[in-house]
Formats: structure tokens, C-alpha cells, sequence
């Protein structure tokens, strides 16, 4: 395991639309290690979620952690560690929720987006097994802006 360096706006990675990770990949050995990276880079960030585009690796791939207590958002939520592999989303409710974002690859600013605040995220799990989430709030905001890196938005 090791913590990778976060590359920031204005890498070409980050513009790109990243590909879906196939079966044999998930669960294999090079996509685990590439999960237990992002884990280290993640906490060593203090972040809250990176996608692995952020660490260069163009796949549809992304994690979460939210450890316990507010956060600077002025919510109290919390997510255990979730690795979510080829994520779709279903909005549920467009009616939108505003936010200031931040992102470990635009260090130093954050930006007001309003997104659909309730959805509902079907993606596969690190041994690849099928699952699904439906999340409102600020949830809803933290997986979304994930997301958007698997598809080159900043
Ligand atoms: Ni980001």
C-alpha cells in the first residue's frame, strides 16, 4: 500500500472519460491494490472521497469515507469505507441541493453546485458483487461529485 499523489486541474486525466473496469479486473489483484492505495491517499488528504482518475488510473472506480462527527459542510454524517466500482446513477428527485465543493485535485477553492439531492446509485462492490445505495443530501452531492470525474467533469 502506498499514498499516491493526487494530480491536480489542468492533468489531461482528469478530462478524460474513464473506461469501465470488466469482471476479471474486479477483484484482481492490481484493482485491490490500486483500492488500497486510494485508502491511504484518501486519509492522507483528509479527504472524504477520490476517484481514481485522481490518481491518474482513468477507471470507474471511486471511494468514500466519512469518519464520525461534522463536518465543514455543517452536517453530522458519516460512511464507512465504500469502493464503488462502475457507478450509475438514477435521479430520484431533481429538485436541486447547493453545496460548496470542495476537491483534493483543485486544492485551495471551493465552488457552489446545486445537484439533484436525491438519488439512487447501483454500482459493484470490490468482490464485484451487484449493490445499491439511495442517498439524499449532502450524500447525494458527495457521490455525484465523485462521479463526474469517472466522466472528465471538473
Ligand atoms: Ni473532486
Amino acid at each position: 500500500m502506498a499514498v499516491r499523489r493526487v494530480i491536480r486541474m489542468g492533468h489531461p486525466v482528469l478530462r478524460e472519460v474513464a473506461r469501465p473496469l470488466a469482471p476479471d479486473e474486479i477483484g484482481g489483484e492490481s484493482v485491490a491494490r490500486l483500492i488500497a492505495d486510494m485508502t491511504d491517499t484518501l486519509r492522507d488528504y483528509g479527504g472524504i472521497g477520490l476517484a481514481a482518475p485522481q490518481v491518474a488510473e482513468p477507471v470507474r472506480l471511486a471511494i468514500i469515507e466519512i469518519p464520525g462527527g461534522p463536518t465543514r459542510y455543517g452536517e453530522i454524517l458519516t460512511m464507512p469505507l465504500t469502493v464503488f466500482i462502475n457507478p450509475v446513477i438514477e435521479v430520484l428527485d431533481p429538485a436541486p441541493a447547493g453545496y460548496w465543493e470542495g476537491c483534493l485535485s483543485i486544492p485551495g477553492l471551493r465552488g457552489y453546485v446545486e445537484r439533484p439531492q436525491h438519488v439512487r446509485i447501483r454500482y459493484q462492490t470490490e468482490r464485484g458483487d451487484p449493490a445499491e445505495l439511495e442517498l439524499q443530501g449532502f450524500l447525494a452531492t458527495v457521490l455525484q461529485h465523485e462521479f463526474d470525474h469517472l466522466d472528465g467533469v471538473l
